[in-house]
């Protein structure tokens, strides 16, 4: 048996060497500390039900909010993706129509079918399904758009709405991921934040709508040296880096709230996110799963969208165009 002077006698060193030298010594839980879990999909059930009471309402006024899901070519994630979108506009009461178009459709036919779905007055929100064919330029697409039904909030006159501090329709993604925040009584003012990923339809918006409610935002990207760095100083934590477990509790300052945006389908089938969720919830306050925290946030704020998007357009009188 080792004795107790040999396991003093080495010192400071890190956990697992000292229970090297100490097999008999009892192994400390491995679970010191476990984060909250912040539960996306409760919050996003009731988002839906308010959402769902708003499209009655809307609906017996006679103004039924409507949202067109457009998919171009059979990408099955996408797919998979709007299929549940569908599904939810149905559940909240809000009509849906969903056109899957062939992956080699022009780019003149796409813009055409927007410009008719802009023109329609029983359609209230246009979402065109990305990322799009290659030979499709995605900026010309989303530019075509109406603003006032982009339910995505990509067109740059509410991207532009989002960066001068007046948001109107602001994208899904991070717009969930406040709502989550707010709903774990999060202060962000003054806060260090960091998000991971500095895409169009995640990190950007959410850098800004973390800076408008008074973070002190880093926003990272896949060129970043030494992310650890950044990350380590994160009293919130943002990761939308479209990498499996690139963030494990090594880099996560104790005490953090850890929002993982991504989602990976393993080699076992199962599901994980951008963040390692069990060594995370060992350093963290509150970690979001995969599944189960942004994905269903993204959905609910989609409809959330749709019925504003439908209250605005009615409010503005938007004339009853004939397609
Ligand atoms: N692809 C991945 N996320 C999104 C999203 O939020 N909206 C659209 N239109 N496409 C996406």
């Amino acid at each position: 048996m080792i004795s107790r002077r040999r396991c003093s006698a080495t010192g400071p060193k890190p956990r697992a060497m000292f229970e090297c030298f100490c097999p008999t010594r009892r192994r400390p839980p491995l679970t010191l500390h476990s984060a909250r879990r912040i539960d996306g999909t409760q919050l996003a059930k009731t988002l839906r039900l308010e959402v769902a009471r708003q499209a009655t309402e809307l609906s017996a006024s006679g103004h039924r909010p409507g949202l067109a899901v457009l998919l171009v070519g059979d990408a099955s994630a996408s797919a998979v993706y709007v299929r549940n979108k569908v599904r939810a506009c149905e559940e909240a009461g809000i009509r849906s129509i969903l056109e899957h178009l062939p992956a080699d459709i022009s780019q003149d036919a796409l813009l055409h079918r927007i410009e008719v779905l802009n023109r329609a007055p029983d359609i209230h929100g246009i979402l065109v399904q990305l990322p799009l064919p290659a030979h499709i330029d995605s900026h010309a697409v989303i530019a075509t758009i109406d603003p006032a039904k982009d339910v995505d909030g990509f067109h740059v006159a509410n991207a532009g709405a989002l960066l001068t501090g007046r948001p109107n329709l602001t994208p899904c993604t991070p717009a969930g991921v406040m709502a989550m925040l707010a709903h774990e009584g999060v202060v962000l003012r003054g806060a260090e934040a960091v998000v991971i990923g500095a895409s169009n339809i995640v990190g950007k918006p959410m850098a800004l709508l973390l800076q408008a409610a008074g973070a002190t935002v880093t926003l990272c990207n896949s060129k970043t040296r030494d992310l650890g760095a950044h990350t380590l100083r994160a009293d919130v934590l943002v990761v939308a880096a479209g990498k499996a477990k690139l963030i494990d509790g090594s880099m996560i300052k104790p005490g953090a709230v850890v929002i993982d945006v991504g989602i990976h389908r393993q080699h076992d089938g199962t599901l994980c996110g951008d963040v390692d969720f069990d060594s995370a919830a060992r350093v963290a306050a509150a970690v979001s799963p995969v599944p189960g925290g942004v994905g269903p946030m993204t959905i609910a704020m989609l409809l959330v969208n749709t019925v504003r998007a439908a209250e605005l357009q009615l409010k503005l009188g938007v004339p009853d165009v004939p397609h």
